[in-house]
């Protein structure tokens, strides 16, 4: 695969070609998923719900993510790789700083955020660092405390207005990405049409630019839970590899996600 930088993913939103996007935690998946031509990997805080068995991504660390980022980059040169920002590591622009320094130089691209309009600053001060952003909006996980569980987020009309908003100003702020996660398809179809950044959704129906899964859910590994918009291709196939290509296919086509896998 050639090196894929936020260039590429521009052009493609540009030509209206979908793309697939995993999480990965460590080199071998790394490579596994560079093998089969994936262009955006993820190091998710969702590592310490699939990989340290916690129940929320809260307890993860800076340091559990750049390490986690040294692996998968160890496996993965040529794909953009994003690291995401812990709980409480960019609680303030001067901390966000200072972590995702310590998150580029373990060898991310780009850096996630979970959050609106109050990161304003925050992504300014990155981007004007040269650290790019990925913003986060929808159901952030890092908020489970505040919206009383992890909930589709953006149903009421003034909150779905909100989230536009939101994601028209972290772009004018100077984020690159924006990822959508749990909201209605017709929110994120807005959201996918008044962006010229790339919107990537997971739990957001077929409508944005790229989609995402958590590498667990896409191969079916956590035994007793899977959510509703996600699909376990290593069942359909039964093979990792042909898994991997099955899912980055059926995304390139609009098959995935469908209309069982897509919140109304
Ligand atoms: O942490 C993570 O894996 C994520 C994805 C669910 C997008 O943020």
């Amino acid at each position: 695969m050639k090196k894929i930088t936020i260039n590429d993913l521009i052009k493609w939103k540009q030509e209206g070609r979908k793309f697939a996007s995993s999480t990965a935690y460590d080199a071998s998946f790394g490579q596994l998923f560079e093998q089969q031509e994936m262009p955006v990997i993820l190091v998710g805080d969702s590592l310490g719900m699939v990989l340290q068995g916690e129940s929320s991504t809260l307890p993860v660390t800076v340091e559990d993510i750049a390490y986690h980022t040294r692996c998968v980059r160890a496996g993965t040169p040529n794909s953009l790789l994003m690291a995401d920002m812990p709980f409480m590591s960019y609680a303030t622009p001067e901390q966000a700083c200072e972590n995702a320094g310590k998150l580029m130089r373990a060898g991310a691209n780009m850096v996630k955020l979970e959050g609106g309009d109050w990161l304003i600053d925050t992504v300014k001060m990155l981007t004007e660092r040269a650290v790019p952003v990925c913003a986060h909006l929808g159901l952030t996980p890092q908020s489970v405390n505040i919206f009383g569980g992890f909930k589709v987020q953006g149903r009421e009309q003034e909150k779905a207005d909100r989230m536009v908003r939101d994601a028209l100003a972290l772009q004018e702020a100077g984020a690159q990405i924006v990822l959508l996660e749990c909201v209605p398809q017709e929110l994120a179809a807005r959201i996918t049409e008044v962006l010229d950044v790339p919107v990537i959704g997971i739990g957001a129906g077929n409508v944005t630019d790229g989609q995402i899964l958590v590498m667990h859910d896409m191969l079916g590994i956590a035994a007793n839970y899977m959510p509703k918009f996600s699909k376990n291709f290593l069942a359909e196939t039964g093979d990792i590899r042909k898994a991997i290509t099955k899912y980055i296919d059926d995304v390139a086509s609009g098959a995935f996600p469908d209309e069982a896998h897509t919140i109304a």
